[in-house]
């Protein structure tokens, strides 16, 4: 079993932010702030949950910390191994050639939403689930075949599926092949980008089951992305609020269904089925969309939509602070949010 309060990554000032370019010289004339200064510790073993409604950057967090997408700035502390061994690396200052040599590239590795385009179409199975191997050069041959074998057992499927093409799979199979290619190469860490939200409701919780098992099984850290928050409730040990790139709650799984404090978490758990939640809990209805990354308000970026917006609130921005245990929000009226969700919707 491993210890969940060790870091395998401690994020420090993460940003990603995309030009906005025009004009026939394609200059930049701005930037999506996809990613606007995250600091999150990710520990080893654990399954984090990142959520929030769409566009408020998870896909972009998820690829700027295995470095899919370069960060604009910020770390990206990596530790390889429980305490002895190796120091702990910034990803973020490492090229891309000293990733691969250093073998930190293998390391990281994410499944993505829709099996469907991220499977290449025109490559056999064994092909598909080998190419990360063959690009260690560490594998060949006899040694190889076996652990391609080995990792699709691993996934639920058999010798049978070797020689197919994708389209020969359902929805949840493709799902399983890009999940023994993403573990091919005995990684720390997965992100897992809304790997069931493009799979037939039936057949999500087997997906969810084969992550939760192959976790156990092969000591992984999960960042599972996801905008439903029903998803992550039962496979996810914490969860991290997002809102316009930035995080805005954090909290032990339990405890953040249990007692919100931020207002924006308040909001998403009012979009889930009564039973799910506590059902005494009053339901907090939003106004408007959500802003432009790009022009992101001030202060508090939740200010143009939260109920409970104070003069304050368009002035300072709220730090993260601690309200319980391990329970971290950044809003400026955190200890009185519940009394104020249940005299205003209750
Ligand atoms: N490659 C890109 N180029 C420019 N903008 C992008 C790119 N990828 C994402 N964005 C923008 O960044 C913001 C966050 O996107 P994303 O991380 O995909 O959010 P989520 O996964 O939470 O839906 C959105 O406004 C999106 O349009
Ligand atoms: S800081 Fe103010 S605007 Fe922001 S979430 Fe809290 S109460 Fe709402
Ligand atoms: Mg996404």
């Amino acid at each position: 079993m491993t210890a969940l309060n060790q870091n395998l990554l401690e994020l420090r000032g993460l940003k990603k932010h995309y030009p906005i370019r025009a004009g026939v010289l394609r200059q930049a004339v701005g930037a999506v702030r996809a990613l606007d200064g995250i600091d999150l510790n990710i520990r080893r073993g654990e399954c984090l949950g990142l959520v929030g409604e769409s566009g408020c950057g998870k896909t972009t967090t998820g690829k700027a910390v295995i470095r899919l997408h370069e960060p604009t700035a910020g770390q990206i502390r990596y530790h390889p191994s429980n305490g002895g061994g190796r120091q702990v690396v910034d990803l973020a200052a490492l090229s891309r050639r000293a990733l691969k040599r250093q073998g930190l590239r293998a390391k990281l590795q994410m499944v993505f939403q829709d099996p469907t385009t991220s499977l290449n179409p025109r490559m056999l199975v064994k092909n598909i689930v080998a190419e990360p191997l063959r690009e260690q050069r560490r594998w060949g041959g006899r040694e190889l075949e076996d652990r391609v074998l080995d990792l699709l057992k691993l996934v639920g499927l058999t010798r049978d599926h070797l020689l197919r093409y994708p389209h020969e799979f359902s929805g949840g199979q493709r799902q399983r092949i890009a999940v023994a290619r993403a573990i091919a190469t005995q990684p720390a860490f997965l992100v897992l980008d809304e790997p069931t939200s493009a799979l037939d409701v039936s057949v999500q919780a087997q997906i969810l089951n084969l992550l939760q098992d192959l976790r156990q099984r092969l000591g992984l850290t999960y960042l599972f992305v996801t905008h439903h928050l029903l998803v992550v409730k039962y496979i996810s040990n914490r969860l991290a609020v997002m809102y316009l790139g930035q995080i805005v709650e954090l909290a032990p799984t339990p405890r953040l269904f249990e007692h919100p404090a931020h207002p924006y978490t308040h909001a998403l758990l009012s979009g889930i089925p009564v039973p799910e939640v506590k059902a005494t809990r009053a339901r907090i209805v939003l106004s408007g969309d959500v802003p432009d990354p790009a022009a992101p308000p001030a202060a508090c970026r939740f200010h143009t939509r939260c109920p409970f917006v104070l003069p304050i609130c368009r002035e300072v921005m709220p730090a993260m602070e601690e309200v319980a245990l391990g329970h971290w929000a950044a809003c400026h009226r955190r200890d009185e949010v519940a009394r104020l969700v249940e005299a205003k919707f209750g």
